[in-house]
This record gives structure tokens, sequence and C-alpha cells, in this order.
């Protein structure tokens, strides 16, 4: 694989940057602080709006304070509309559908590719770094070509292409994402050698992580195997969990003695998988080798299983205290974040409190952040996590949240500990 000395190289002067979520806002906001002439797009108003004032709209430790100061120098601001630049980068959503197959949903990236065509000329460059299906690449390639007949792009002319397209995933995470953009190796897949070359250089305005160049579908299948790789691992230890639980066993005990193993490293259980790229990059994977991707979907069915295996276990012990409220601690997808995406715990207690009302309480460090259809949709008692304590007869860990630590184990109530969190 070759490797790029990303440091030397100057890079383009005007960026555009589609999508300003987690992923577009913190990238625009380092490429501006570096000196780099950046426009975010998105087309969400508000999302426009908070950026121009100099404000993150997202909740990402010294973002804020970046974003404000490069929109001050006046290096960054935004709009809903793309505007011309000398490269683009699109981090726009890639869901997956609510059918059965889980179908990948591309439509964002065909809507970012649609709105940018027009302004292409000759000499741009076009980054995608949304998590996509391998082929997405090629396809946004596809688009420009037949939305911009004038110009030649890399599937057409190689090299000669007037038009340079790459893939390079991100793979930073929330709560480090400042730190890591900056420290992490990064897989820059180009259509073409010129193509991860160039945007090498763009990235070396920041990145001091390796750039290993590659190709853009080899690149699009590293970020899938890299989420399948520890959703596959996750799912080990959650079957382990339920057949510990069926045999009497403690599962902590055993992977914590199986761990003294010197080439073992079993990963703690929980409660499923959640967020918005382990539980769903997956499926992108099924999505093109369902013949052959058994353990990848067995994986997600066995993550998702987690899941209703705690209902099941929570509904048996209140069948057991009929009388007793529930606790259901933490609604977050992973301890710690303000993030509800996808959360097994959210689901969890949304879904007991569907059946049962107010004897499920729900609490969470990081409510506040809930926005509003989600709160109105689940219909949780929210009460605080003392409240959740004193009452409960039933206590449901769902989320090792620190805050939670600050109560000892609850001593005389049923524990339904689905992290390991008070062993
Ligand atoms: N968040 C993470 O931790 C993370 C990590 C690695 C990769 N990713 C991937 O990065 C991509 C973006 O994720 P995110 O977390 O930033 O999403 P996000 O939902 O936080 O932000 C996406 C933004 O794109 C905007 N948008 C949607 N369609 C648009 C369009 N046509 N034109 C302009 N803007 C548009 C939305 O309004 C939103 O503000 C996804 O593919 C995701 O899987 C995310």
């Amino acid at each position: 694989m070759n490797q790029t000395d990303n440091t030397s190289q100057a890079h383009p002067t005007t960026l555009a940057v589609i999508g300003l979520g987690y992923i577009g806002l913190p990238t625009a906001a380092m490429f501006a602080s570096t000196g780099v002439d950046v426009t975010g797009v998105d087309i969400n108003p508000k999302a426009v709006a908070a950026v121009n004032a100099g404000t993150a709209h997202i909740e990402e430790g010294e973002l804020d304070e970046l974003v404000g100061r490069c929109v001050k120098a006046g290096m960054l601001r935004a709009t809903t509309t793309p505007v011309q630049a000398d490269a683009f980068i699109i981090a726009v959503p890639t869901p997956v559908g609510h059918d059965q197959e889980r179908t990948p949903d591309v439509t964002h990236v065909r809507a970012a590719g649609e709105a940018i065509a027009p302004h292409l000329k000759k000499g741009d460059l076009v980054i995608l770094e949304s998590t996509s299906p391998v082929g997405t690449t090629g396809m946004l390639a596809e688009l420009f070509a037949n939305a911009r007949p004038d110009l030649s792009f890399p599937q057409q002319k190689g090299e000669e292409a007037d038009v340079c397209i790459a893939y390079c995933p991100e793979r930073i995470i929330p709560g480090r994402m400042l730190q890591e953009l900056v420290e992490n190796d990064r897989i820059i897949g180009g259509m073409t050698a010129r193509c991860s070359e160039r945007a090498a250089r763009l990235y070396g305005a920041f990145v001091r992580g390796t750039c290993h160049l590659s190709d853009d579908r080899t690149a699009e299948m590293v970020k899938l195997t890299e989420n399948a790789f520890r959703d596959v691992n996750i799912a080990f230890a959650n079957e382990l969990s339920m057949i510990c639980s069926d045999l009497s066993l403690d599962a902590w005990k055993v992977i914590e003695l199986a761990n003294r193993h010197p080439r073992v490293n079993i990963l703690n259980p929980g409660p499923g998988v959640g967020g918005h790229c382990i539980a769903v990059d997956p499926w992108f994977i099924v999505a093109s080798a369902p013949e052959r991707s058994r353990l990848i979907r067995a994986t997600r069915e066995i993550n998702d299983g987690k899941t209703q295996f705690v209902i099941d276990q929570v509904e048996q012990a209140m069948k057991r205290w009929p009388e007793a409220q529930v606790a259901c601690l933490g609604l977050t997808y992973k301890p710690d974040v303000d993030d509800f995406r996808e959360s097994p715990a959210f689901s969890i207690a949304e879904s007991l409190t569907s059946k049962y009302g107010d004897r499920i309480l729900s609490s969470d460090p990081y409510a506040d952040a809930l926005d509003d259809s989600m709160r109105q949709r689940a219909g949780l008692n929210l009460v605080a996590a003392d409240e959740a304590f004193a009452k409960a007869g039933i206590v449901v860990l769902l989320v090792g949240h620190t805050a939670f630590r600050a109560f000892p184990r609850p001593e005389g109530k049923h524990l339904v500990d689905t992290v390991g969190y008070w062993r």
C-alpha cells in the first residue's frame, strides 16, 4: 500500500463541505482553521444559521469555540445552496431503510451530487466521506458525467479527467472528534492514483496520521469492514451473555477469566448495539453480497435480539414482583454522550413504557438533549436518577454513565444489570 508524506504540499484555496453534521462541521472548521477558505452547505437552515452566528449546532468539545473563531476570521461561512469551489467534501447521512433487509439509502448522497454538479469546473476535486455501500463513489461519478457532459471524469478519462473523485471515509469518535481528525490514519480511495494524491494533499492541511492511498471501492469496503468487525465481536459477547444466563453462570466472570488467555480478548456484553454506525453499516455489506454475508447478518440479528432478551428479563421480573416499579437507567446509545440515535437502551425503555405506562420510570443524565419528537413518541416517564432509585423495586441498568456512580449498588431490589456496572 502506498503512503504519502502529507505535510509538505499546498492545498486548494476554496473548499465546500456538503452536510454540516457531526462529521461535516468539525471537518469544515478544521480546514478553515488551517487557512482554507471554507463554505459549509446544509439543507437544514438552522444548522446554517447557527454556523453563520459563529456557533456549532452540535455538542462536541471545543467545536463551538473553533467554529466561532473561524467564522470571525472570515474563513468559514454556511449556506443552504452549493457554491463553486476547488474541492468538495460530501458528508451527508447514509441510513438504512426500515424494511426487513435494511436496504441502504443513498438518496442524500445523490441529492448532494446533483446539487454540486452544476458548480463543478475543470480541475476540481470531489471527495465522498459518507459511509457508503461499495460502488457509491462510482455512482456519484456517473451522476456527474450525466449532469455535465462538458467535463470529463475518472471513469471516462482516467488520469486525464477534468475532475478528480475520491472516497475518504471518516473514523472519528464523538467526544474526541477534533483530536482524532488530526491524529487518525486515513484511507484515501481515489478513482485514479492522481485522485488519491490530490485528496491526500488536501487532508495534509491538518492530518498528522498517515494517509494510506488506495482506490475508491477498497476504501468503501474498508470503512464497512471496520464497523462490521466491531459488530461481530460485540455479538460474540452478547450471545455468550445470553448462553451464560440460561446456564445460570456469571457472563462477566466467564469473560474476565477467558481474557486471562494471552490471545483472547472478549468485549463487554450490553443491551444491544446502538449508534448510527455499527448498528447500520454492516447492512451495507449484507445488501452487496446477501448470500455470502451469513456471519455479518447473524451478527446484526444477535445484537438486535439481545435488546429483546433484556425486555424479556425485565418482564419476567415484573411478573414476579407485580407491585414493583421499574427504573430504566440510561437511554443513550453509549455512556457519557448525549446521543440517543439507534439506542437499544432507549428502545427498551420505550417498549416497556408503551406496555406498562407509568410503572416504568426512565432516567438519563443527558435527557435534556432528547429532541421533542423522540420525547413525545416514546412517552417516557422521565425522572431524576435519585427518584428512580428511590421508587423502583426493579432496577434496570442500561447505560453505564459515570453519573450513576454517585449511587451505591442498590440493595434489596431486583437488578437487571445489562452492562456489568455493579460487578
Ligand atoms: N457521526 C459519526 O460518528 C460518524 C463517524 C464516521 C462516519 N460517519 C458517516 O458520516 C456521514 C455523515 O454522518 P453525520 O453523523 O455527520 O450525520 P448528521 O446527520 O449529523 O449530519 C448530516 C448533515 O447533512 C445534512 N444534509 C442531508 N442531506 C443534505 C444535502 N443533500 N445537502 C446538504 N446537506 C445535507 C443534514 O441536514 C445534516 O445536517 C454518514 O454517512 C455517517 O455514517 C459518521
